[in-house]
């Protein structure tokens, strides 16, 4: 036997022998590495005559090779015993069923309002929004509310208490206040063009958010949504806003014969007012849009008071435009049949999950609102 079979031999029993992927770098190291026993076999070519390099060279560097191919078969034999062992230790049983992953919901509150901003948006609606603490004179005076009238009360108001210039904020009882807001924005533009964040009339948006107020029963909570609507525009007048209205009725109940009728009402911000009634069948336990020959009052709206258009700085004889405002709560109710209103802020999560809108399901009027 050769130095170099016997050499061959030992390195080979060693390598069967490793008994894990470090044992087996050190039989590497040993052989191959810098100062290992075949790299100093192939550096002892150098010093060799050409007749015996030309026997040795092809010997040694088979040997090399050899040895390699060895060194790496035994390590994926290692690494896969490796792989095995921990999972083995590590009780994971690919078999199993994954376990139930709890999936969040959207609240059908916000299902509805996304269904309502999707419909106005394709009707050429923006959006706008406002604080839910506000001030007297966006909540009450500049929507024509005069001071100690009784509308004050009748919104049954969150009073803050009085800061240090003596004035008291509230939690906002309506969602109208986005309209002052947004109208005196309108009115910098009109006057100061440099203000171009701010869009100069034509207005169309709608403005969505909570409302407060000290109620309390089966169809009242103290807190809940709304969502306004404005148009401002000139020669704008109650036709446009019946049609814009039942355009958008038809679109949400996603019933195209149904039937709407504006009633004569009273709104200081608004001259003339209605509120629209919508046609149903209240014969059983759950309301029927649609059907049947019963009305049920679902916003109010009107053409806006010309005292509103002044405060906001527009000029009357110039704009005129609509408004009105819609409860996304009790329509959210009607349209999925919920029986009590106090059920959408229990924050029970079976009852969450009970309707179940999907976050990924965005709303759209093309492919479907809900
Ligand atoms: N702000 C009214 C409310 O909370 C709803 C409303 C009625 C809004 C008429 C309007 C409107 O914009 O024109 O009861």
């Amino acid at each position: 036997m050769t130095d170099q079979s016997i050499l061959e031999t030992g390195l080979l029993a060693d390598i069967a022998a490793a008994p894990d992927v470090a044992a087996l770098e050190a039989v590497r190291v040993g052989a191959l590495g810098k100062s290992g026993v075949i790299s100093g076999l192939l550096k002892s070519l150098g010093a060799m005559s050409p007749d015996e390099r030309k026997v040795q060279g092809p010997a040694i560097n088979g040997l090399r090779d050899r040895m390699a191919t060895a060194i790496a078969e035994r390590r994926d034999v290692l690494e896969a015993a490796a792989l095995d062992a921990s999972l083995a230790a590590g009780r994971l049983d690919l078999s199993l069923p994954a376990p139930p992953r709890r999936r969040g919901c959207v609240h059908p509150t916000m299902q509805v309002m996304d269904e309502m901003i999707a419909i106005f948006a394709e009707l050429g609606f923006a959006l706008a929004e406002g604080p839910d603490i506000e001030d007297d004179f966006h909540n009450f005076t500049a929507l024509n509310f005069p001071p100690r009238h009784p509308a004050r009360e009748m919104h049954d108001t969150f009073f803050f208490p009085p800061g240090a210039d003596g004035e008291r904020k509230v939690l906002r009882t309506h969602t109208s206040p986005i309209q002052v807001r947004v109208m005196r924005k309108a009115n910098i533009a009109v006057g100061a063009p440099q203000f171009e964040v701010y869009r100069a009339p034509p207005i169309r948006i709608v403005g969505p958010g909570r409302v407060y107020r000290c109620d309390s029963d089966a169809t009242h909570t103290p807190m809940f949504h709304q969502m306004e609507g404005l148009v401002i525009d000139r020669n704008i007048h109650m036709g446009h806003l019946k049609w814009t209205l039942d355009a958008f009725i038809r679109r949400f109940f996603e019933a195209e014969g149904v039937v709407t009728r504006f009633r004569p009402h009273h709104f200081p911000f608004t001259e003339p007012s209605a509120e629209m009634d919508v046609q149903c069948d209240r014969s059983t336990s759950q309301i029927r849009i649609g059907e049947g020959d019963d009305w049920l009052e679902i916003l109010g709206g009107g053409m806006v008071h010309p005292n509103i258009l002044r405060t906001c700085g527009l000029d009357p004889d110039e704009w005129q435009g609509f408004a009105f405002g819609l409860g996304v709560d009790r329509l959210a109710a009607l349209k999925y049949g919920m029986p009590d209103l106090r059920d959408m802020f229990a924050a029970d999560t079976r009852w969450l999950e009970h309707y179940g809108f999907s976050a990924f399901a965005d709303p759209n009027p093309a492919s479907g609102l809900s």
